[in-house]
């Protein structure tokens, strides 16, 4: 046992230094030792993204998705599955459907033990090995919601193809589908995701990115105009004791899920104004500041604290990733930095994940 766990903790620094250093050997999948240390650890951050991304779909989805009697789930880079299974195991949860969900790995090995996990409860499970971007036997068939995680930072030479295949995917995408891409919060990554958004926006006319950037914003992407900006998600989490203990020994730290995402839609209106906080809330003497974002540009927001009264205290309480009613007079005409007046309240409207705030700003009960 405690073999085994050192074990573990060894491939784990292991696939952590490569996968930083973007030197992860493209077998990494079909060696058992390195396929279970990322199953045993990743696999259970991958499983607490799934739920959480799951949960989001169901709330921004279309209603017409989730009264399909079968939804067609393709997940690209599946690796153990723990993903794309919470994903449609959370699914499942909440609606009357039942599920078909396809795997693609250029790891047979790691498919072929994922078909393997039939559970009966209304998930069908297929798989097909495929070299992305190149090989797409997956493209002759309709799908609602088509979902990538982790596998872009693995494929940094084939960006241009990532972005082309993207392109076609959108094209058998049902009418309500969504196509959900997920990349680490690591800056490299984090661009990278960026930037095939941009480019997926430019080359799909109708194509609407639903989250996590406010007002259904088109390219160009506003972290990207600025090269030591990128925007991802840090949200409240909680892991196993065991993944900790392995997170400290590698020296990790878990205490929160972070990963860089975009949700797009094939057909949804578009959103309201609002501007959304990418960084966290600073504090400093005399002020409170952030920056946000409005899908156009990034502006930096201070509330100096001899303006923080009944209307604006909930500016002092926000969180990354919530986004607020932006002042009548928004955008600013010096834009870069922005002063929050005493008398403009402060509306919070949306959680991170989407969930609205009550109004008032209150937390749903
Ligand atoms: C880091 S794992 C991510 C697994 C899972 N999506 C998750 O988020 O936990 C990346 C997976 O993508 C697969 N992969 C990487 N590049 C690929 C490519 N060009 N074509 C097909 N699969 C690829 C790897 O084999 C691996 O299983």
């Amino acid at each position: 046992m405690k073999n085994r766990k050192s074990q573990i903790i060894g491939e784990v620094r292991e696939l952590s230094r490569s996968f930083s250093q973007r030197t992860i050997p493209a077998d990494y999948m079909d060696r058992s030792e390195s396929r279970e240390a990322y199953g045993a650890y990743y696999g259970e951050v991958g499983r607490a993204k799934g739920e959480a991304l799951g949960e989001e779909i169901l709330l921004r989805g279309a209603p017409e998705l989730f009264r399909k009697e079968r939804l067609r789930i393709l997940d690209l880079g599946s690796g153990t599955g723990e993903f794309s299974l919470a994903l449609a195991r959370t699914l499942l949860a909440s609606c009357p459907v039942s599920v078909d969900l396809h795997m693609v790995d250029r790891s047979e090995e790691a498919l072929v033990r994922i078909a393997g996990d039939k559970d009966g409860s209304g998930l069908s499970l297929s798989y097909s090995r495929a070299l992305l971007p190149a090989e797409r036997p997956f493209l002759g068939e309709g799908w609602d919601i088509v979902s990538m995680a982790n596998c872009l930072a693995e494929n940094e030479s084939a960006h241009e193809g990532f972005a082309e295949l993207f392109g076609a995917v959108v094209d058998v995408l049902s009418p309500e589908g969504l196509l959900l891409l997920v990349e680490p919060a690591d800056k490299r990554s984090s661009r990278a995701l960026l930037s095939l958004g941009d480019s997926l926006l430019e080359r799909t006319p109708g194509l609407v990115l639903l989250a996590p950037c406010p007002g259904s914003r088109s390219a160009p992407c506003p972290a990207l105009s600025d090269p030591d900006n990128w925007c991802h998600e840090d949200r409240p989490a909680g892991f196993s004791g065991e993944l900790l203990r392995t997170a400290e020994a590698v020296g990790h730290v878990k205490d929160a899920l972070k990963m860089t995402y975009l949700l797009f839609s094939r057909s949804s209106p578009l959103q309201a104004p609002a501007l959304r906080l990418v960084s966290p809330l600073h504090r400093e003497k005399g002020l409170f500041w952030g920056d946000f974002c409005d899908g156009r540009a990034w502006a930096r927001i201070r509330l100096l604290t001899r303006n923080k009264g009944e209307l604006t205290r909930d500016f002092s309480r926000l969180r990354r990733g919530e986004t607020i009613a932006p002042p009548p007079d928004w955008p600013p005409v010096k834009t870069g930095l922005f002063d929050w007046p005493k008398d403009r309240p402060i509306v919070r409207l949306f959680h991170p994940d989407g969930r609205p705030f009550e109004p008032g700003g209150r937390e749903p009960s």
